[in-house]
């Protein structure tokens, strides 16, 4: 099993604006569970891992983002009414919720599906294994970094080739080195 975080983001560095709209949705012809090789990235993945700032927008939208997947949610707090009952939530932070994830009976990888707070704290405890970024052709001049600014930052090794899409994104995906 390996824990593989993916992150849209923007020529500036920021994965959402300032007022929490992720990068994504900013570039034009995103089409959600589509784009920039998703399909491809998630073949292999049965389980989602995020914290609780990137799960709470989710119960809003119009369609669930993670049907048919297993969701692990990294929070100090019970989840809101309208939370899936089968979400799980290990109140005992990041390793709790990591050790969960490996003895679920599964080895398919987890997607990290974020937000830069809870990719820290997956790579604090060492148990983050790549980090992919698809690089969005514009920018923000403002927002959310894709590393809290008051974290150290991991050290990475580029895994492979860099692919260019149709839009102008670019993919770059790296194997975590060193923890923070
Ligand atoms: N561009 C993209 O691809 C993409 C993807 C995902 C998210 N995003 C953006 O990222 C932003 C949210 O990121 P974020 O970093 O603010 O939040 P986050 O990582 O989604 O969630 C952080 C929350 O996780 C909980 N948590 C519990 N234990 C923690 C620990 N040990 N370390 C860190 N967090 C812990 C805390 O909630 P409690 O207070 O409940 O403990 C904390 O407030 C949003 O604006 C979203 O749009 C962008």
């Amino acid at each position: 099993m390996r824990i593989k975080a993916r992150m849209g983001v923007s020529i500036d560095g920021f994965v959402a604006t300032s007022d929490g709209v992720p990068a994504l949705i900013k570039a034009q012809h995103f089409v959600p569970g589509q784009s920039h090789g998703y399909p491809a990235f998630i073949k292999g993945v049965d389980a989602v891992l995020m914290g609780r700032n990137t799960f709470l927008p989710a119960l809003g939208a119009p369609e669930w983002p993670w049907a048919g997947m297993e969701v692990f949610v990294l929070t100090s707090r019970p989840l809101p009414d309208g939370a899936p009952n089968d979400a799980v939530v290990a109140q005992g932070g990041p390793q709790e919720l990591v050790d969960r994830l490996r003895s679920r009976g599964s080895d398919r990888d987890v997607h990290l599906v974020g937000g830069p707070r809870a990719i820290h704290a997956v790579a604090e405890i060492g148990a983050l294994d790549s980090l992919e970024v698809v690089v969005l052709p514009l920018l923000l001049g403002d927002g959310v970094r894709l590393w809290p600014p008051d974290a150290t930052p991991p050290a990475t090794h580029l895994l492979r080739e860099p692919r260019v899409f149709p839009d102008g994104s670019v993919e770059l995906t790296y194997r975590i080195v060193s923890q923070p």
